[in-house]
């Protein structure tokens, strides 16, 4: 596995297994203990996926030490004005004592900002190790910075060759924030285009595993999430091979700024 150093030199697994929609009963526990079985160490979760106690049991089960796994998760939009018991909750639904990463889900208007000093409040207790946005556009980025003392380790927004988002991408390089690639095969929406077909054979690679490595390649951390032991398999075979940059520029070249999931630049 390969990592990425995050601005609080925190170590972060580039590749990641995401949990959206994973049901917490029939698919979440088989899921995530294929994917660390597979060598997966990074795991996506969030309070409004309803999967945390799932997710929290696999990881105990895998008997994997804690410490070698990275494990996030999301305070929810309706959560702002309580952040600490927020936290506690997903601790406790978790099953664990600390998270490596918080994300505020989403850049709530009017509530984000005092949020976001309750969760440097946790950081700085050293309750969580670090924290982090998702969905912030390069204003939130610019209102948030101006206005808060850490800056955010990540800002995990929606990026796959359909929604290439090159100036957030440099702005997040610029200030030392990683970017995370969610819904990195396009929510399963493009897995039939054809140029990524063509390169895709050349590599004798799925168009899955290229999306993962147009992302990887762009320096992103990438999470995609499979309820399919294969297909969780197979997303993490990508670093066996590499991208030309005349490949790198056609899959750029496919940006129709095209979201499967939130449009935060519609947020004030
Ligand atoms: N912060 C946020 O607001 C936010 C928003 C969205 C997502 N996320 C995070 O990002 C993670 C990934 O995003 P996502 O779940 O939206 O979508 P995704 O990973 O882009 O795509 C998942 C879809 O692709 C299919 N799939 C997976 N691997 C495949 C393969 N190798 N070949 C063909 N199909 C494949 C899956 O079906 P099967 O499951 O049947 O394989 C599923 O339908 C989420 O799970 C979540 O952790 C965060």
């Amino acid at each position: 596995m390969e990592y990425k150093k995050l601005n609080n030199n925190l170590k972060i697994p580039l590749l990641g297994f995401g949990t959206w929609q994973l049901k917490p009963i029939f698919e979440a526990p088989q899921a995530v203990a294929a994917a660390l079985e597979v060598g997966y160490r990074h795991i996506d979760t969030a309070h409004i996926y309803f999967n945390e106690g799932s997710v929290g049991k696999a990881i105990k089960e895998s008997g994997i030490e804690r410490e070698d796994i990275f494990l996030v998760s999301k305070l929810w939009n309706f959560d702002h004005n309580k952040v600490e018991q927020a936290y506690e909750k997903s601790l406790k639904k978790l099953g664990v004592d600390y998270l490596d990463l918080y994300l505020m889900h989403f850049p709530v208007t009017k509530t984000r900002i005092s949020a976001y000093k309750d969760m440097e409040k946790i950081y700085k207790e050293k309750r969580v190790k670090s924290i982090g946005v998702s969905n912030f556009t390069i204003d939130h980025l610019k209102e948030l910075m101006s206005q808060t003392e850490i800056v955010p380790v990540v800002n995990q927004v929606e990026f796959h060759p359909f929604l290439y988002q090159k100036d957030l991408l440099e702005f997040c390089n610029k200030h030392g924030i990683a970017l995370e690639a969610y819904s990195p095969l396009s929510h399963g929406k493009r897995l039939d285009d054809t140029t990524l077909e063509t390169i895709a054979k050349k590599h004798n690679k799925s168009v899955a595993q290229v999306m993962i490595k147009w992302s990887l390649q762009h320096g992103n951390i990438v999470i995609p999430k499979s309820r399919n032991l294969g297909r969780i398999k197979q997303n993490f075979e990508v670093f066996d091979f590499k991208l030309n940059d005349q490949e790198m520029t056609s899959i750029n070249n496919l940006n129709e700024d095209y979201r499967t999931c939130w449009d935060p630049t519609k947020t004030s």
